[in-house]
């Protein structure tokens, strides 16, 4: 059993700490956050010891791993210290996306965890479900042949006004993830964006992309689409055939070229996801059992590397925004 605890108890920090204390592979030995009634309420809720500060529960508890669920000026300002602070007592770490607002902090802790020989994860759970898994499959079965274009969509309500650039830099970890995890890296970015109605901020953002082995991609994102119908699609095309892939988990469907015959996988009733919780829960378990099997910290499956390099593509998505210019990623 890993020996876990869960800095940042906020609704995301909380639904953590709930996994925790439900998966097999995990002993939630305690929880932390700066405001004394978050952590009291977690503990007392699940029967684990409180702490209002990282470093006095890390001495007094040792833990194996830590998640980090801190949010922040865009949702990812506060992650860094805390991230320092487990990964210099060696625990192994999953954050919450953003890896960080701010990309040379995300370059510290990611070289921080490589210094230190530890596991480093990001919650990158779009891509934990079967119907991903499977579409990925396919794609490495050499089913979709040369791959052509890639285009990705999210759309969700969130009308929170803070930073012009927090719909891109908050959302689109998820989004830029699933496209690097079927396409590898991004070479090229150019993004125009408007602010809806009403809004200060870049609310809805339409980027261009190509990735470094040729493909061509796009990618459509809103924080302006009241919830209730779908708000995921993934297409990915290739000279042997096409897939989408519908609301993360809901139905994977395969074209194959020349076969008028199509493959459906729908996320089945009974043993299915049942909602976007299950996405943690998946996401959270592949990296208990990695740490618990002693995983190399390079095979993390969604690592801080992965999470930063999706961060990348969004600085240079909005320095495209900015300047009216296509972006090359270093
Ligand atoms: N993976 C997903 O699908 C998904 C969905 C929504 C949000 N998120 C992410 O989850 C994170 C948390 O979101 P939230 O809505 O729960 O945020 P929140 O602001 O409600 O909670 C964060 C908590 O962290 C605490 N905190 C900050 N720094 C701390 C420190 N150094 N030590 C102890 N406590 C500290 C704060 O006091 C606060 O209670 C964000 O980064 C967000 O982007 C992920």
């Amino acid at each position: 059993m890993v020996r876990v605890c869960v800095i940042g108890l906020g609704p995301i920090g909380n639904r953590h700490a709930n996994i925790y204390a439900e998966d097999e592979l995990a002993d939630l030995v305690g929880v932390c956050d700066k405001l004394h009634e978050r952590a009291d309420a977690t503990a007392a809720r699940l029967g684990v010891p409180a702490f209002y500060d990282v470093e006095t529960m890390l001495k007094a508890l040792a833990p194996d791993m830590c998640s980090v669920a801190t949010g922040g000026y865009e949702y990812g300002s506060d992650h860094y210290l805390p991230t320092m602070q487990a990964l210099e007592a060696g625990c192994h770490v999953l954050g919450e996306k953003p890896i960080s607002n701010e990309i040379p902090q995300a370059v510290e802790m990611v070289a921080k965890a490589k210094e230190k020989g530890l596991c480093y994860g990001i919650d990158l759970n779009h891509r934990f479900t079967p119907a991903y898994r499977l579409a990925k499959r396919w794609l490495d079965e050499g089913r979709l042949g040369t791959l052509l274009y890639i285009n990705m969509s999210m759309w969700i309500m969130n009308p929170t006004e803070s930073s012009p650039y927090f719909q891109l830099k908050a959302l689109h970890p998820h989004t830029v993830d699933v496209m690097r995890y079927y396409c590898g890296d991004v070479e090229a970015v150019q993004c125009f964006a408007l602010k809806a109605p009403g809004r200060k901020i870049w609310s809805t953002a339409q980027f261009n992309m190509r990735f470094v082995n040729g493909v061509v991609g796009s990618l459509t994102g809103s924080y302006d689409i009241e919830r209730g119908h779908p708000m995921e699609r993934c297409e990915v095309a290739g000279t042997g055939g096409r897939f989408v892939v519908d609301d993360m988990w809901r139905e994977a469907t395969l074209y194959p070229a020349g076969n008028l015959e199509k493959i459906v996988y729908t996320n089945p009733v009974f043993g299915g996801i049942l909602d976007f919780e299950d996405t943690f829960r998946n996401r959270i378990h592949r990296f208990l059992e990695q740490v618990n099997e002693g995983a190399d910290p390079a095979d993390i499956d969604g690592s801080g590397e992965e999470g930063l390099a999706a961060q990348k593509v969004l600085a240079a998505a909005i320095e495209s925004l900015e300047n009216e210019t296509v972006v090359y990623i270093e």
